[in-house]
């Protein structure tokens, strides 16, 4: 058995269409050996019985707050989850979630747990695309909440876009993974991120269009899964408890803190777009148009990676990014020699979606032992999590 067996889930069933397809997903939970509690808002019952629900779940399934004997239920459906799934999630439960509401009985058992929560919206595209929703699902994704991305395709109504439901083999997986034991208790992480700004003047400066989501994203994966974590970032991009931020601008700045504590640290992971030019000099006051155009004279910064890869003592993982537009891993593989590093992730930059200020990713890792893995477009959450399942064997954590 899997590490479903004999673990208490709640499965959430918002109502849309889609609400057909937790039938699946409760059966696939089921005959992992889960003990699965369905909960239907009201909505969903218009879409599918609590009936089939019942039918094929361990326990009878509940649609409301107030419909058997149990005064309480949703803090004790709450209270003994050992995870609890919402698929599908539409846009009222998503936002009630995040507005803390508990109107019904699935709001109101996903504020009484401290069990890991996955979302798995499903909607039309235009709502999925509404920064309401997008903005809404940021805020679960700091406060650690699972999502499971909406893949594109037929949709109610014959439409076709964003916004189905996640396949039941990735609703699964997810589940699964929320149920891990942290594998990466009491390693040290260290993790760059953003683009850092060399200035010019007071107020302008070099920059690059780097977010800072990727490394971010694998600060807050390594700390949801045990690690004591360090993030030296350039951007105000909040993130979850647990991750400790320094905050930095420049180039040498991001040095500065990294090469103070890049020695305790048994894993780094240099996710940041860090310039590798600065202008030589730096103007006290703002360069005004009225003198005439100015001439910007640069010089190299230090290469964080390369010194990293010289200064590496035994035991300790480098991973280094490569942002690249062609022969994406044949440059990886050089990149993991000229710089002396244990991994390296390659993003395909020129492609759609992927790279920079995105929320997906596609990539490539490659390492030093070998190790070639393809990741598939992903948010870059669980982009996170495909670096450190390659990152955790070799700390002999998982
Ligand atoms: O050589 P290139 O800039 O393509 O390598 C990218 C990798 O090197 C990234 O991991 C980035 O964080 C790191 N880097 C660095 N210091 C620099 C430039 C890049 O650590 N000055």
């Amino acid at each position: 058995m899997g590490r479903l067996a004999d673990r208490r889930v709640v499965l959430g069933v918002a109502g849309g269409i889609a609400a057909y397809k937790a039938v699946e997903v409760c059966r696939r939970l089921v005959d992992a050996g889960a003990h699965v509690t369905p909960v239907l808002t009201a909505a969903a019952t218009r879409f599918v019985g609590p009936l089939t629900f019942s039918a094929l779940a361990s326990e009878d399934a509940h649609v409301a707050l107030f419909d058997g004997p149990d005064a309480i239920p949703h803090t004790r459906l709450g209270q003994q989850a050992d995870v609890i799934v919402v698929a599908p999630a539409t846009a009222r439960v998503i936002a009630a979630y995040v507005a803390g509401l508990s109107d019904d009985l699935l709001t109101a058992t996903l504020l009484a747990t401290r069990a890991p929560v996955i979302i798995c919206p499903a909607m039309h595209t235009e709502m999925w695309e509404h920064p309401a929703v997008q903005d809404n699902l940021s805020v679960l994704r700091r406060r650690g909440v699972h999502i499971v991305e909406p893949e594109a395709g037929r949709l109610a109504g014959g439409d076709v876009g964003m916004g189905r439901l996640a396949d039941a083999d990735r609703i699964i997986a997810a589940v699964e993974r929320a149920l891990t034991a942290p594998d990466l208790g009491g390693l040290r992480v260290l993790v760059t991120a953003g683009g850092t700004r060399e200035p010019i003047d007071p107020v302008r400066f070099i920059g690059n269009r780097s977010s800072g989501k990727q490394g971010h994203a694998v600060a807050e994966e390594a700390a949801h899964r045990g690690a004591k974590v360090v993030l030296v970032t350039t951007t105000d991009r909040a993130t979850t408890a647990g991750v400790d931020v320094i905050r930095v601008d420049t180039a040498a700045e991001m040095a500065d803190a990294v090469f103070a504590r890049s020695e305790e640290a048994d894993v780094v992971v240099m996710a940041a777009a860090v310039a590798d030019f600065k202008p030589s000099t730096t103007r006290d006051r703002k360069i005004k148009k009225s003198d005439g155009i100015p001439e910007v004279v640069l010089e190299p910064t230090v290469d964080i990676l390369a010194e990293l890869g010289r200064r590496k003592r035994a035991g300790q993982v480098i991973v280094g990014f490569a942002a690249e537009t062609h022969d994406v891993r044949a440059n990886a593989r050089r990149k993991l020699e000229d710089k002396r590093v244990d991994l390296v992730v390659a993003n395909d930059v020129a492609e759609p979606g992927a790279g920079f200020e995105h929320d997906t990713n596609r990539v490539l890792l490659i390492g030093r032992d070998g190790t070639d893995v393809d990741v598939p477009m992903s948010d870059k959450r669980e982009v996170a999590r495909a670096i450190l399942d390659v990152v955790a064997p070799r700390k002999g954590m998982a």
